[in-house]
């Protein structure tokens, strides 16, 4: 009831913080944020929603409770399991994890920024994938007491520090501590704006070099090689060109990957920054120039419908011989928004903007109401 009502408080103030200086706003936020998600986590539901089963499928051999479920970040350390379980999300995605410990970022005092520009429905940040590493996060994930309908999901990505062969071999090395954990799917993250990432010079329409290479070295050294069912799906970035699509589920589709996701937050700042008001963009323009960081919410709904239906359109022409799967991240928050989805064919959706405005709204009976 605590967490609920703390939500709720937040949500009606949000709107007038837009007022105050910047460095405030980030540094409450960024702080607020941390301390309400750990309180959130030790406070599920006291009986478990009921989701009616018409909103279960199964899909890569999984069974979905529901066709949403959270986007990597909210989960990161890897708890809160029977929260999601309890409140009725389709799978629980933890993460994203990478190969050792990573405090996150830290700027000028500030750890770990983030910065809600409410009137858009939109928020920024520049965390940096703190997590625990593969080894520590790989023991909870054999802690946790799994239910039917909700599959765990790991979320990783590379050491953003290592390089060429190092840090493939840090991949693989959490593609196959989880494999041999409880866990049901990997979601690996190509594409966190808050890290660096290896690229090739290369900047045209056609798919970076040392994407394909890595995703060509995943899968003659684990996709090839799986012993276990253990579908492993590939997270995007909402900046992916849709003329980049084609040649990019071709690819993932002839290397054996079980789907693909869009996806990331933005790093598109002049494009989304005409969606801002005002005071808004003055806040913006203070985090961006200062850290940088990634879009998220509101703002990217248009994109990830947009991209996502041209995926699953591709996917109708290409016709893979094995189950491939689009999911659609970015900006969900509404019934009309999974109907959007589901027009389109598009059966996963993830929130993480979006599950904040409703647990705001209707605390843990987001999953029930956004459903019906
Ligand atoms: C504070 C924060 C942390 C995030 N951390 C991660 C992460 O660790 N891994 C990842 O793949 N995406 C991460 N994301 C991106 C979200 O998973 C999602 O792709 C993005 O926010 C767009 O969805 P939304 O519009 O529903 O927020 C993060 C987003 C936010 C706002």
């Amino acid at each position: 009831m605590f967490v609920e009502t703390l939500a709720k408080v937040d949500y009606s103030l949000r709107p007038i913080t837009t007022l105050l200086p910047a460095p405030l706003i980030i540094r409450t936020y960024s702080f607020g944020r941390r301390w309400f998600l750990n309180r959130l986590f030790n406070s599920p539901p006291k009986e478990k929603i009921l989701i009616p089963d018409k909103y279960s499928r199964k899909i890569l051999g999984l069974e979905f409770q529901s066709p949403i479920f959270n986007a990597a970040g909210i989960f990161k350390e890897g708890f809160g399991y029977e929260l999601a379980w309890r409140e009725g999300a389709g799978a629980f995605l933890m993460g994203t994890i990478t190969p050792s410990f990573r405090q996150g970022n830290r700027k000028d005092g500030y750890y770990l920024p983030f910065i809600p520009l409410p009137k858009s429905g939109s928020a920024i940040n520049w965390l940096g994938l703190p997590n625990a590493g593969f080894e520590e996060i790989a023991k909870r994930v054999q802690n946790i007491e799994k239910h039917s309908g909700c599959p765990i999901g790991v979320s990783i990505a590379a050491d953003p520090t290592a390089q060429g062969l190092d840090s493939l071999n840090g991949v693989l090395n959490g593609l196959e501590i989880f494999s041999n954990s409880q866990a049901d799917f990997i979601e690996l993250n190509e594409s966190c704006p808050n890290v660096p990432h290896e690229h090739s010079d290369y900047h045209g329409s056609s798919i970076d070099s040392k994407l394909v290479e890595r995703l060509e070295w995943i899968s003659n050294n684990f996709l090839q090689k799986r012993k276990r069912h253990f579908p492993v799906i590939v997270k995007f970035s909402l900046d992916t060109k849709p003329e980049q699509i084609e040649e990019l589920l071709r690819l993932l589709i002839d290397l054996g990957f079980d789907g693909v996701n869009f996806g990331n937050t933005s790093t598109d700042y002049e494009y989304y920054s005409q969606y801002l008001t005002n005071h808004e963009k003055q806040n913006f323009n203070y985090f961006t120039q200062k850290f940088g960081g990634g879009l998220s919410g509101e703002i990217l709904k248009a994109k990830s419908l947009e991209l996502c239906k041209i995926a699953q359109q591709l996917l109708a022409k290409i016709q893979p011989h094995n189950e491939f799967v689009i999911i659609r991240t970015g900006g969900i928050s509404s019934a009309d928004d999974l109907q959007a989805s589901s027009d389109n064919l598009i059966m996963l959706n993830q929130w993480f903007s979006g599950y904040f405005e409703n647990f705001a709204k209707n605390g843990h009976q987001l999953y029930s109401k956004i459903l019906s």
